[in-house]
């Protein structure tokens, strides 16, 4: 009997990227379709719709094969999704549909589509508007609205014109959760305002604990002010995330880690998350990149220090994994 499939993260994800609408995470090159317009609205869900049915008959997209997010149906017989029946309600979005920002981050992964350029008043995204589109999802209720998790990523949401809106169209549908990545330099008012009606999840990649490898990295002059948003942020009832990431020749050293470390403290923020520069796995000769032994030093330094100052240390799946293998490929 033929084999049928499912995936968890295509039944659940609509994510909005500048050229395209992913079926999958940020992370992955999944299915999509091009350049969303609310015109295409019907487009959207229509390959969406096959994409579920397809796998529920034994076919995998080209762009699934081989991902080990694809699961087996358990049970071969009955169709789950009939052609007849409804595909699931889809229970989290993604917004990074914008590249512009206010900073400059030396390894944004998202600057190629905005040319390093700094953007400091709020703008349309240069691609398309979002909130239509949303507004019609909810109108062909495809979204599961009380189960609803939106990740805002970017650019930057600080400098983008549809971010109240986008906010409030979610939070009057009763959203989940919201999770908010933000570079912190300017204060998100909507932040507070939503902090009691929804779980709210904000993440800042600060990436140094001084003015002066700030700038290095972020290219902007913004440390104090991030400082003092910090601050305010984490007097409000929201979880508090701060990022680390890990740059060689700038903020690889346990100097510049201990400030962090002790900044938080300061600040009073108990989550931190250390990572590794993704453009690390591009720099490549022969397509590998070894993670330097001083790495593990690093780690371990982390977590040690965060320790000794009751900061939650987290270091993410894949990162171990890329710890564990030595290398970004293998
Ligand atoms: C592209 S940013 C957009 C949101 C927001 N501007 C920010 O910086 O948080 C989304 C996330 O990707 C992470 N990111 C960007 N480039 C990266 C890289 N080269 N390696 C690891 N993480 C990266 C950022 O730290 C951030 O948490
Ligand atoms: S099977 Fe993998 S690539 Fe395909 S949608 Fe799911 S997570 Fe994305
Ligand atoms: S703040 Fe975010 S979007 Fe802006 S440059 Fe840095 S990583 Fe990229």
């Amino acid at each position: 009997m033929r084999k049928r499939y499912y995936c968890k993260r295509l039944n659940e994800t609509l994510n909005f990227d500048a050229l395209k609408v992913f079926y999958c995470c940020a992370t992955r090159n999944g299915p999509s379709i091009d350049v969303p317009k609310p015109d295409k609205i019907k487009d959207i869900i229509k390959r969406r719709n096959s994409l579920i049915k397809m796998l529920d008959r034994g076919v995998i997209p080209q762009e699934c094969v081989g991902c080990f997010d694809l699961k087996e149906q358990e049970n071969p017989k009955p169709l789950i999704i009939s052609q007849l029946s409804k595909p699931p309600k889809a229970n989290m979005i993604i917004v990074k549909h914008f590249k512009q920002c206010d900073c400059s981050c030396v390894y944004c992964c998202e600057q190629y589509l905005s040319e390093r350029k700094i953007v400091l008043k709020s703008k349309k995204s240069d691609y398309y508007d979002l909130l239509p589109i949303i507004e019609e999802l909810y109108k062909q209720d495809i979204v599961d609205k009380k189960e609803l998790d939106v990740h805002f990523q970017g650019g930057n949401v600080s400098v983008l014109d549809e971010f109240d809106d986008l906010v409030n169209i979610f939070i009057k549908n009763g959203v989940k959760r919201v999770e908010i990545a933000t570079n912190g330099i300017k204060y998100l008012p909507q932040i507070e305002q939503i902090s009691n009606k929804t779980f709210v999840d904000v993440n800042i990649s600060i990436d140094a604990g001084t003015r002066e490898t700030y700038k290095k990295i972020k290219t902007v002059n913004k440390f104090e002010d991030l400082v003092e948003n910090l601050k305010k942020y984490a007097k409000l009832p929201i979880l508090l995330r701060l990022k680390y990431i890990l740059v060689r020749g700038i903020n690889d050293n346990k100097e510049e880690l201990e400030n962090y470390i002790n900044l938080m403290k300061e600040v009073g923020i108990t989550n931190s998350e250390l990572m590794i520069d993704q453009c690390d796995s591009e720099f490549l000769q022969n397509g590998e990149f070894k993670i330097p032994e001083y790495y593990y030093e690093l780690f371990s330094f982390y977590k040690e220090k965060c320790a000794e100052q009751g900061i939650k240390a987290t270091i993410w799946e894949y990162i171990e994994e890329i710890l564990q293998k030595g290398s970004f490929f293998k």
